[in-house]
């Protein structure tokens, strides 16, 4: 899905300066179309993030009834409603996409239809037996390749039935993929969860109408949502993704007498982990103009460049920052002492092997670090930063994170493929470039 492969190197930058706004939440946008999609009449979005994962998932919603219209960040999605979606004529290609693919798998469960979901070489590696599975339970029909992988077609019954699930790994993916099947089941489908994880789906379906319960029990969380009530249209504005945001903080704090500010960043508690981490290491991250837009508290967080020092990232925090492990590794980088991340497991299965694509591009950086089978340990201020070529296996996270590394090293770093980048943050490099950052990506 994404272009041409390019090459981009970053190099040490002189102080990064200037007032910015990254594209809106990844998660937001993908849960934005597909609740609409599933109401009846129009619902307005501001701020949809406009980037390939949610361009694919506004083509699997318009190839299953719904209308949807696009004009820069503004979207109007014309909902067909619970149970009322067509049957996709052609095979959707979610790209490079796991939120959509996930959660447009437990929405096509609850519609007696069936669809085929294809994608890019990250995203046909990645497990899907952990949706497909609780969908097969409530009787949906899931046909994959080996190991539960892509390729795969899902056909949901005339009938769901609703169920209790314990969620066996902490993924608000498979969390929401059962909620939204349970949307069309009679009766209420509940997900336990131990550890919370990111609550968008919870929040918006009760914004579009939806009966949705949270109880705490002894187990964890018990998340309910009550079958076949209609969702009502809503209109959305879409926060600044934090998981974006994340990249010039980290920028920020690493070069030298960098001030700058990053507006509209959502700070809901389960996406902010990083921030906490990036305090504790001592970062100058100061929340300003601190207010509610849509449901979800918003700040423009300013950043001064800050001498770091180690700490160690207890395993608990990391679904409020899984996806910011890599750039945390690149502020790791540039801390006094060593920087200690635990409970990493799921990085194994993410758009690539996170935990082995950062150690591959520190180890070509000059950074030292190890790694155990759920951990990450890396040592700052090494002698010489940089001068590697780093693999990026379809990542956009691994690109954009080794592209900060370089803006503070000794030596450019450089990345495989940039056009990775385009999955989740159009406009990373001209963004950066705008502050002072040197980033060259080849013609
Ligand atoms: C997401 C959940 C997380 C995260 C992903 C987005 C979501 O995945 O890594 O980028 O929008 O629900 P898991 O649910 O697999 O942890």
């Amino acid at each position: 899905m994404t272009g041409k492969r390019r090459v981009a190197s970053a190099r040490a930058s002189g102080p990064l300066k200037g007032d910015v706004r990254v594209p809106g939440d990844k998660s937001i946008s993908h849960r934005a179309l597909m609740m609409a999609t599933l109401a009846i009449g129009r619902s307005n979005i501001e701020g949809l993030l406009t980037a390939e994962d949610v361009l694919a998932t506004a083509a699997a919603m318009r190839a299953m009834g719904a209308g949807i219209a696009i004009d820069g960040t503004r979207i109007t999605v014309d909902g067909v409603g619970l149970g009322a979606l067509g049957e996709p004529d052609g095979v959707i290609d979610f790209g490079n996409a796991g939120t959509g693919t996930r959660l447009t798998m437990g929405i096509v469960a609850g519609h007696p239809i069936a669809a085929t979901f294809v994608g890019d070489a990250s995203l046909s590696r990645r497990p899907m037996g952990r949706v497909a599975n609780p969908l097969r339970e409530m009787g949906a029909e899931v046909v994959a390749r080996s190991g539960d992988r892509l390729p795969l077609t899902i056909r949901g019954p005339q009938t769901l039935a609703p169920i209790e699930y314990r969620l066996p790994v902490a993924s608000a993916q498979v969390k929401s993929a059962i909620l939204f099947a349970g949307l069309n089941a009679p009766g209420e489908t509940t997900v336990i969860e131990p550890v919370p994880t990111r609550d968008h789906t919870e929040r918006m379906l009760a914004a579009f109408g939806a009966t949705v319960r949270r109880t705490p029990s002894p187990e964890g969380l018990r998340i309910t949502v009550t079958g076949r009530e209609p969702l009502r249209p809503c209109d959305v504005t879409v926060p600044a993704d934090p998981s974006s945001a994340a990249f010039p903080i980290v920028a920020g704090l690493i070069v030298p007498g960098s001030e700058l500010v990053v507006r509209d960043v959502m700070l809901n508690p389960s996406r902010i982990g990083l921030i906490t981490t990036l305090v504790e290491m001592g970062g100058a991250l100061t929340m300003e103009n601190e207010r509610d837009a849509g449901g979800e508290t918003i700040a423009d967080i300013r950043v001064v460049a800050s001498r770091l020092k180690g700490v160690t990232v207890p395993a608990d925090r990391a679904p409020s920052m899984i996806d910011e492990y890599p750039v945390l590794a690149a502020a790791a980088a540039y801390a006094e002492g060593t920087t200690r991340m635990e409970g990493l497991e799921e990085l194994r299965v993410k758009e690539s092997d996170r935990l082995a694509a950062v150690a591959a591009g520190l180890a070509a950086n000059g950074v030292p670090h190890a790694t155990g089978a759920d951990w990450l340990e890396v040592t700052g201020r090494a002698a010489t930063i940089g001068g590697g070529m780093v693999t990026t296996h379809l990542d956009h996270r691994i690109a954009m994170s080794f592209l900060v590394l370089g803006l503070g090293a000794d030596r450019a770093v450089t990345v495989d493929d940039a056009s990775v980048m385009e999955t989740s943050f159009p406009g990373f490099v001209d963004l950066m470039t705008r502050i002072g950052g040197t980033i060259e990506v080849e013609a």
